[in-house]
Formats: C-alpha cells, structure tokens, sequence
C-alpha cells in the first residue's frame, strides 16, 4: 500500500476497461488520480467511486491537452504520472489491408497513436517542472505480431511502441528525470474486448462463447486477463522501484506471444 503516495496521476480512457483497472490500482496506492475520457457519465461515476477526479478530453485535439495540464498543475501543483491508455478498436467493417477504408485507418491512428503522440508532447515539459516524472503508453500484443484482420490497429499499436522507445531515450538523454515505458496487453476482457468478440461472432455466425472459447485457446495460460492485471504492470512502471527502467515493454498476456 502507498506505492504511489504523493502522486498526481492523470488516466485517459479511464471511465472503463483497462483505464478504470489502472485507476483502482493507483487510488488503492495512495495516488490522486485524475481521469479523462470522451464518456462523461461513466467517467464521472468511475472518479467519484474511486475518490479521484474527471475531466471530460479527447485525446486527438492538441488544445485540450493543453487546458488539461495546465489545470491539473494550478490545481494540484504538477503532473507525475500519464498514462496514455484511450484507444479504440473495431469500428465494425474490414480491417485487412485489401477492405480497410482510409478513413478507418485515419481514425484509428488518430486516437491509437496520435493521441499518445500529443499526450507524450505536453507532458513532457510539465513533468520536467516537476523534476521528473513517469509516462506509461498502452501499445498491445496487436504490435508484435502481424495482424492480417487489425491490420490499421496492430500498425497504430507499433507506432507506440516506436514512440515510446524515442520518447524514453530523448527523455533520458536531456537528463529530464522523465521515463516512458509501453504495456502490451493480450486477451483482457473490457468493453472493447467483448465488442470485438461479438463483431466476429455476427460476421462469422457463430454463439459468442465459441469465438471466446477459440481466443482463450490462444493463451498458453488458460485465462483472460483482468483490468487489475494491466493495472498492477502500470503500477510498477508508474512508482519509484521502476526508477531506472525506460523504454521496455512490458507484454502482459498469459504467454500469448511466447506461442505466436
Ligand atoms: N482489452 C484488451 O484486450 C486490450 C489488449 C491490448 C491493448 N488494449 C489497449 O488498452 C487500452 C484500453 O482498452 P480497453 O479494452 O479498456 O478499451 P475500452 O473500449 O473498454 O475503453 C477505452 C476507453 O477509452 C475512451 N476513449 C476512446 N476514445 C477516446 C478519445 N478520443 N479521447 C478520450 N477517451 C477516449 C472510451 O470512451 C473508453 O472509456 C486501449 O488503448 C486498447 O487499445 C486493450
């Protein structure tokens, strides 16, 4: 308990999914967590069940990342931890390179890996005010491997990792005191998760549980993860034992990766 006491950490997307996991783990650790998200009815009700604070943002417009900071340290006297976890995932038609829209793939990359682009930009000199500071940046599985039917999400989800990298060692090399680290998720049952089950469940016709049943045999562990499991690897990179750790990632999915 108190890992992170003292801490003033902002969560975008944080209203459900992996957002809220991470914000309960960082309330429980003593941080005062500010979370955002385009959803002001289940972010309010998030912030006000874990006894932190909402502001309503979207990620892609640079000027409310601005406003964002600019409160949070009149409000709270600096920023120590972004996570950078909004994001989104099916917009519901083909995602294969042949069938992707370019709209699709804008929208996707807009959120996905613009929105970490903006995120990384700004905070990066309100955490030098503060002496230092720690970004985490929600990259996925989606990033390591190909993928023939994400194929805009798995591209968007590498730019973070490619980011993150750049970030870290920029930051380290202008002995900013900042670090930036990705967590790549596998299969972690969220909104976003069971939506992207039902989508391929209605295209290939078949019962949800087979297409859960058939994600689940993909992790060599058995299990999905949970929102806390994402929450509990953001924690490490987010406090103080992870002082000298910049640039990794952090692969979170029961070994999914291990059997690609
Ligand atoms: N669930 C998984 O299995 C999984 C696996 C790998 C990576 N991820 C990544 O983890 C992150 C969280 O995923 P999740 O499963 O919790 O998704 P989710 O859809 O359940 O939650 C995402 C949240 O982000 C918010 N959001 C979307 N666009 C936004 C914008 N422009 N500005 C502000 N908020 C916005 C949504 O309103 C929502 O509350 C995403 O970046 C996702 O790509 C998830």
């Amino acid at each position: 308990m108190g890992r992170l006491s003292g801490k003033i950490a902002i969560i975008t997307g944080g209203a459900q999914g992996l957002g809220e996991g991470i914000a309960t783990v960082f309330a429980r650790e003593g941080a005062t967590i500010i979370i955002t998200d385009l959803n002001d009815k289940e972010g309010q009700a998030t912030a006000k069940k874990l006894g932190g604070h909402f502001r309503r943002q979207d990620v892609i417009v640079e000027a409310a990342w601005e406003s964002l900071l600019a409160d949070v340290e009149r409000e709270f006297g600096g920023i120590d931890v972004l996570v950078n976890n909004a994001g989104i995932g099916n917009t519901g038609r083909a995602q294969d390179p042949e069938h992707t829209t370019l709209e699709d793939w804008q929208r996707i990359h807009r959120v996905n890996s613009e929105g970490v682009f903006l995120g990384c930009k700004h905070v990066i000199p309100a955490m030098r005010r503060r002496g230092g500071g720690s970004i985490v940046n929600l990259s996925s599985i989606a990033a390591l491997v190909p993928t023939p039917f994400i194929t805009p999400y798995g591209a968007a989800k590498a730019g973070v990792l490619h980011l993150t990298r750049s970030v870290a060692l920029y930051c380290a090399e202008t002995k900013s005191g900042i670090r930036c680290n990705a967590i790549h998720p596998g299969q972690i049952r969220t909104p976003m998760h069971d939506i992207l089950v039902r989508q391929i469940a209605e295209r290939e016709g078949l019962e949800e549980s087979l297409v859960r049943g058939e994600f689940l045999k993909k992790i060599p562990m058995g299990e999905f993860g949970s929102a806390e499991d994402i929450g509990h690897a953001a924690l490490y990179l987010a406090c103080d034992e992870s002082k000298h750790v910049t640039g990794i990632s952090l692969v979170v999915d029961g070994g999914m990766d291990l059997s690609q």
